[in-house]
């Protein structure tokens, strides 16, 4: 019978596949019918369960996690996917028993946490957002599909669109952010990065919109806190780069693990019934987050296992990744009509429906291919992709007397710090697929120039104990032996590169921090070494904000370097050397201190915005701290100057079928070629919900010699001014508008303009 089967459909598939690309979805549709009509009920709630492989772990590991079960399941076609098996021989190994020993023989979706990277290692994706610039960022994440492919993966877990404006949140490494309108920006580059242009290709893979919904927003920045918002930041905020992930054709949703307004996002049927697959229409499936199924019990809201399974498969969630609850209870319940059998087969058409995409059921070892997985993963053209993306993620904060560039001759440099000769943390928090130790460290980077004398001194270990992959860290508070060298070294020199910052695993899933200080004794070094020799140029390396203050008064260079992967210590050498001119933009805002947070560019007004002047307290304001941030949202110096001037707009106001043209002079005031990003900003001075008081809109990456001018311009319509209104709908809003432009969202130029009917 199996085999039968098996052949049937493969003939099926050979037939259809000569038909013409444009009727390829209702082939598909037509396929899905079918095989539905000879599932049995066991089956496909079979496609709708998820098993984690048998050697990584990305979660707490259920007690049902026992390896013979699934092998069972797997034969039994109980399995529609599994995570975290890699590796052609491990995933054909899998594939092998579902294909050929279970009845249908279904292949399997292998997913995997392709997060920044596969081996070959880019920016962590906060660093990546920094640049600015979609093109690197598509080719970086389509590097990262050429590579997780070419080891037998099909899906990767990201990318992650959680807006974020909380700096102590460990996830902000792997999102874009603050901002909706980049995130969005970056979402849809990501996502056509992965799943390029044609997905049943064998170098491309499924992408995920993760986590839907809110879960940046998750209380005090602890992971996997509460998330109580309204309606507007739901919409205004969280939701516009999941839209934007649909516009680009994400095949997959993962829903959360915070509860949202109190139902949590697994069971959420308003996010996932009503918003996703109704309002938004969205095709493709929705697979849970690690266990958020069960993990509903904890939550306060299930009762139990069964009562978790009935409402998430109700609520649309429709594969169970780790949490063995719909293989064991599904079937009962649609026996006991607590589910329908519409929506176990609105599940299971969905999964089918990537699967037929992804080119599955015409090959399900085209992902095996042991001579693509020699050639391309770690090449140097994988490589050469991920220094180019690390170049431009690199942000420079601070450049006092324009002590950077270094010369590349003649010089004696001490390179100072925990994070100067490590070849780990640069990799970031989610490199599973990476060899531990292979980034290039910024020692190494800097030896490369050779017209200088470098010494090193470590001066303190930021851990204790082995820096390998570790899920906690121990950070050393107490060790200060090392100080006193590190000063006699940095003595006399021409300039200390001193490369300090977060470890690579104290940002990331679980690792939310309640200080964004520099960790451990390293404010303590940096000021030792501060008083013996005040030429310092500060490389930081660090997955989220940090609050910085006393750095950025006293030290005079500054580079936000980020978690940058494997190539992490050459980037580095170009910047200080000048071989690259930094271009980079912050993405999120630098508080000044971690009491400020959640601080962010958008934020609205309030009824008392400004100090009134009569020394009374009432206006909102701390009495021990300044509103501002250190550095603000799209903040990032250049070794060159930029002047913005001459702002006009082609008319005063515009209709709502009608545009407006914003244009502006840019020039390169500097010595340097450079690249800025202009950046266009708006303001809805009233409308019927409070909107921000600057709002990011466009932007544009120009590159300039020194003395040229450009003129630039961008377009305004109504599109452009949508938000969703107090009437619940998109619209945008007859009234007042601000336009402005800048280098950062401490804009320079400003104009207004009314948007009438
Ligand atoms: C939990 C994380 O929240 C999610 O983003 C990730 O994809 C899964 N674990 C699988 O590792």
């Amino acid at each position: 019978m199996r085999n039968f089967l098996v052949y049937s459909f493969g003939i099926l598939a050979f037939c259809q596949s000569t038909l013409a690309q444009s009727s390829v979805d209702q082939n598909f549709e037509g396929k899905i019918d079918s095989l539905l009509s000879i599932m049995t009920l066991e089956e496909k709630v079979g496609q709708m369960n998820q098993y984690n492989g048998f050697w990584n772990v990305t979660g707490p590991v259920p007690e049902e996690g026992d390896a013979s079960n699934k092998f069972e399941h797997l034969k039994n076609g109980w399995v529609g996917s599994m995570l975290n098996v890699t590796g052609v021989e491990e995933v054909r190994k899998v594939q092998k028993i579902v294909v050929e020993e279970s009845r249908l023989g279904i292949p399997l979706i292998i997913g995997y946490d392709v997060i920044h990277g596969y081996r070959t290692q880019s920016p962590i994706p906060l660093a990546e957002s920094a640049s600015w610039d979609m093109e690197t960022i598509k080719a970086s994440a389509a590097m990262a599909a050429d590579e997780a492919s070419a080891s037998g993966i099909n899906w990767t877990f990201a990318p992650m669109i959680d807006i974020s404006r909380d700096a102590r949140w460990g996830r902000v490494m792997e999102g874009a952010g603050e901002d909706p309108y980049l995130g969005s920006q970056i979402a849809r580059a990501r996502i056509i990065g992965f799943q390029g242009e044609d997905l049943s290709a064998s170098n491309t893979i499924a992408a995920t919109a993760k986590h839907f919904a809110g879960y940046g927003f998750s209380e005090a920045g602890r992971d996997y806190n509460t998330v109580d918002v309204g309606t507007s930041t739901l919409y205004n905020t969280i939701f516009p780069p999941f839209m934007a992930a649909i516009e680009a054709d994400v095949k997959t949703f993962m829903n959360s693990f915070n509860v949202l307004n109190g139902i949590p996002a697994t069971a959420n049927s308003y996010l996932q019934r009503d918003i996703l697959k109704g309002e938004w229409d969205y095709q493709g499936f929705v697979v849970s987050d690690w266990g958020s199924m069960a993990e509903m019990i904890a939550h306060g809201y299930s009762k139990d296992g069964k009562a978790a399974a009935e409402s998430a498969a109700n609520a649309g969630s429709d594969m169970d990744m780790e949490s063995y609850l719909y293989v064991k209870h599904l079937k009962n319940l649609v026996d006991e009509g607590k589910v329908s059998v519409n929506k176990i087969d609105d599940a299971v058409r969905r999964i089918l429906r990537v699967k037929y995409e992804l080119g599955l059921f015409e090959d399900p070892y085209k992902y095996c291919n042991e001579e693509r997985e020699k050639t391309v993963i770690g090449s140097d053209k994988n490589k050469a992709i991920a220094l180019d993306m690390a170049e431009k993620s690199i942000v420079l904060l601070k450049n006092d007397n324009q002590l950077l560039p270094l010369k590349k001759k003649g010089m004696n440099i001490a390179v100072i710090g925990p994070l100067a000769a490590d070849k780990n943390s640069p990799l970031g928090g989610w490199r599973l697929a990476a060899e531990d130790d292979s980034a290039i460290s910024v020692m190494e980077g800097l030896k490369k120039y050779k017209g200088n004398r470098l010494s090193h001194e470590k001066g303190v270990a930021l851990v204790k104990g082995k820096e390998a992959f570790v899920f906690e860290i121990n950070i050393n508070t107490t060790d200060r032996t090392g100080i006193a060298e590190a000063v006699e070294v940095a003595k006399g020199k021409d300039v200390v590169v001193m490369v300090l910052g977060e470890h690579g695993f104290q940002s990331g899933e679980g690792r939310s921090r309640a200080s964004l200080d520099l960790p451990g004794l390293q404010q303590e070094l940096l000021e030792a070494v501060y008083a013996v020799n005040k030429n310092v140029v500060l490389v930081l390396m660090n997955g989220r904000p940090l609050a910085i203050n006393w750095a950025n008064k006293n030290i005079p260079a500054i580079v936000e370097a980020w978690q940058l992967g494997t190539t992490s210590g050459d980037a580095i050498a170009k910047v200080i050397y000048g071989d690259y001119n930094p271009s980079g933009k912050l993405p999120m805002t630098f508080p000044r201190n971690v009491g400020q947070v959640p601080l962010y560019y958008n934020y609205l007004s309030t009824g008392r915005p400004t100090d009134p002047g009569n020394d009374l307290v009432f206006w909102t304001h701390y009495t021990d701290e300044v509103n501002t941030p250190l550095y603000e949202f799209g903040y990032g110096l250049s070794y060159t100057d930029f002047k913005y001037s001459d702002l006009k707009l082609n008319s005063k106001s515009i209709s709502k079928t009608g545009e407006l043209k914003v244009t502006f002079n840019l020039t390169n005031t500097g010595k340097y070629e450079g690249k800025e990003v202009a950046q266009l900003y708006i303001q809805d001075l009233f409308a019927s919900r409070a909107r921000p008081v600057k709002e990011l809109k466009d932007f544009q990456m120009i590159s300039l010699k020194p003395g040229e001018t450009k003129k630039i311009s961008f377009t305004i319509d109504s599109k452009t001014l949508e938000f969703y209104s107090a009437n619940n709908k998109w619209e945008a809003e007859e009234g007042d508008f601000k336009v402005y432009i800048g280098g950062s969202s401490n804009t320079v130029l400003e104009s207004n303009f009314i948007l009438q009917d």
